[in-house]
């Protein structure tokens, strides 16, 4: 399941966002890729760690933490300290799986069971640099206006394609979420949806609401981890 989350920043906060980037200390992009994607990988990306990447991943960190849209997709174990990337003219990133596990900067590590895009540049300011998440069809080809997050599962191949003019500036990142399974997190979610929709038509009250609320909170407790 992929989802697209509409404004987790607003248009100030992108702004204020690019200012920073536009200075910022890039380098090439393969130092974070494994061995296979590093063959593939064709980017300028922000040293982890520098000044930028963390102040920035803190402010992004602190939206999602905010959204309850993400919250319920992607019920989060723990979220992966937001990287930054841009793609000029003649980057991209070929079709690869993303490594299944990150080492965390203070310890520890993170299983990635769902990849994250957040754009930083409106579709105009750049020509291609879409997004192609490979779902057994055609592909599902993704360029959001900037602000807009979209997430898909990690165990997908998925490639940036060529920018031929302008550049795509954006964020990205890993979930670890409290549940492995993106079939059981599917239905989790559409429960939760479906909750959200019956509860003002038959209000906070009504006993079938209860019990079904209680499912979802004892099937969450059966297939959650962490
Ligand atoms: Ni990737």
């Amino acid at each position: 399941m992929m989802i697209e989350i509409e404004q987790l920043l607003d248009a100030a906060a992108v702004r204020r966002m690019r200012e920073r980037l536009a200075a910022a200390p890039w380098a090439d992009g393969k130092v974070t890729a494994g061995y296979q994607s590093a063959l593939a990988k064709n980017n300028e990306q922000l040293p982890e760690g520098c000044t930028e990447a963390r102040e920035l991943g803190a402010e992004i960190a602190a939206a999602l933490s905010q959204n309850l849209l993400f919250q319920s997709f992607a019920l989060p174990r723990a979220v992966f300290p937001p990287l930054f990337n841009r793609y000029g003219a003649g980057h991209g990133f070929g079709s690869h799986v993303d490594n299944a596990w990150r080492p965390m900067p203070g310890g520890g590590r993170l299983r990635t069971d769902i990849s994250a895009t957040l754009f930083l540049s409106d579709p105009g300011e750049y020509d291609g640099g879409e997004l192609v998440v490979e779902d057994g069809h055609d592909g599902k080809r993704v360029k959001l206006p900037a602000g807009h997050l979209f997430l898909y599962p990690a165990t997908t191949l998925h490639s940036v394609t060529p920018v031929t003019a302008g550049a795509r500036v954006a964020s990205f990142f890993w979930i670890e979420s409290l549940v492995a399974s993106a079939a059981r997190r599917a239905t989790l979610f559409d429960l939760d949806l479906a909750i959200q929709s019956l509860r003002p038509r038959v209000g906070d009250d009504d006993a079938a609401l209860i019990t079904l609320t209680g499912c979802y909170h004892n099937m969450l407790r059966e297939w959650s981890h962490g």
